[in-house]
């Protein structure tokens, strides 16, 4: 299994990754000054032996199965587009998207640098996902179901797809099969300013309240997972590590 990922990397500080709207400027929140965006390609062939090795630093938080956790402390990770990892890996390293309890291990001294990072990218790519993520409070028939569902398709479904299946290309998260906990938290954090994300999604979120949002990451929790995409059993246990 030797694909060659096109990773795109946006290590610069401070520089976006264009989107599909791609706007030429972007300004900087703290100065006012004008950003340009710059995107960078580069092609690797991953070595995905060499990923299992630094796959075994993420599996103390992010489990063997790259699974997370259903309360919402660790995303799931299997199953995301190879380049949305990088782009938060990348991020996270250079302290763009802060989260101190990842950052010390996500290091060049810890991890190495861009081989090492798209091996373990293309490590994790090879895991099923979880059969049974954890899912928001009010199912499908329920007036809150319906209003998160009416919210998703108005002001999400453009970037993050129908299914919520995302874009790999555009680095648009996947968020099917995504933990309902980490979807709702994330999405308090962007509103909140606490996670700086697109200037698009960014206004987005800004346009909606707690409660749509609450309800539209209780609606993409719901989102069906391709059965070849998943698990047998949520039973199965990573045999890399067990
Ligand atoms: C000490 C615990 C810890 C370790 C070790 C760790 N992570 Fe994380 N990781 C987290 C937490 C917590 C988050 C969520 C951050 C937040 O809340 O914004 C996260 C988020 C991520 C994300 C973003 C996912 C998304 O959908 O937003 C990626 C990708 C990721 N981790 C990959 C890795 C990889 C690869 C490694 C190993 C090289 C690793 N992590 C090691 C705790 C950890
Ligand atoms: C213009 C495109 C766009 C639209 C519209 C959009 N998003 Fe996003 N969303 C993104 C991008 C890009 C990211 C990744 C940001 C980053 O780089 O950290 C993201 C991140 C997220 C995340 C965090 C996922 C993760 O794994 O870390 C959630 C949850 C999310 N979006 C939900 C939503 C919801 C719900 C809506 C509608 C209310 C929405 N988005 C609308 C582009 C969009």
């Amino acid at each position: 299994m030797k694909a060659i990922y096109q990773l795109v990397l946006s290590a610069l500080l401070c520089l976006a990754l264009s989107n599909a709207q791609a706007v030429d400027q972007s300004s900087d929140q703290a100065t006012g000054q004008a950003i340009k965006k710059i995107t960078i390609k580069l092609d690797f062939i991953p070595n995905i032996e060499d990923g299992k090795t630094t796959f075994s630093v993420c599996a103390r938080c992010h489990l063997p199965e790259a699974w997370g956790n259903v309360d919402g402390t660790y995303p799931q990770l299997a199953g995301q587009h190879v380049n949305v990892l990088m782009k938060q890996l990348l991020d996270i390293r250079s302290g763009r998207r802060q989260s101190a309890l990842m950052h010390p291990f996500v290091q060049q001294r810890t991890i190495g640098g861009y081989q090492e990072l798209s091996n373990v990218v293309a490590y994790i790519s090879t895991l099923p996902m979880n059969p049974d993520h954890g899912k928001g409070p009010w199912r499908k028939g329920s007036d809150e179901y319906s209003q998160g569902q009416k919210v998703y398709q108005q002001y999400c479904v453009s970037c993050h797809g129908k299914n919520g299946e995302g874009n790999n290309e555009l680095a648009y998260p996947k968020l099917q099969g995504q933990n309902f906990l980490y979807l709702s938290q994330q999405l308090r954090q962007i509103k909140s300013g606490l996670r700086q994300v697109n200037q698009a999604m960014s206004a987005i979120v800004q346009g909606l309240d707690y409660e749509q949002l609450e309800k539209a990451a209780n609606y993409a929790s719901y989102f069906t997972v391709p059965k070849e995409d998943m698990a047998k059993s949520k039973t199965w246990r990573n045999p890399d590590f067990h």
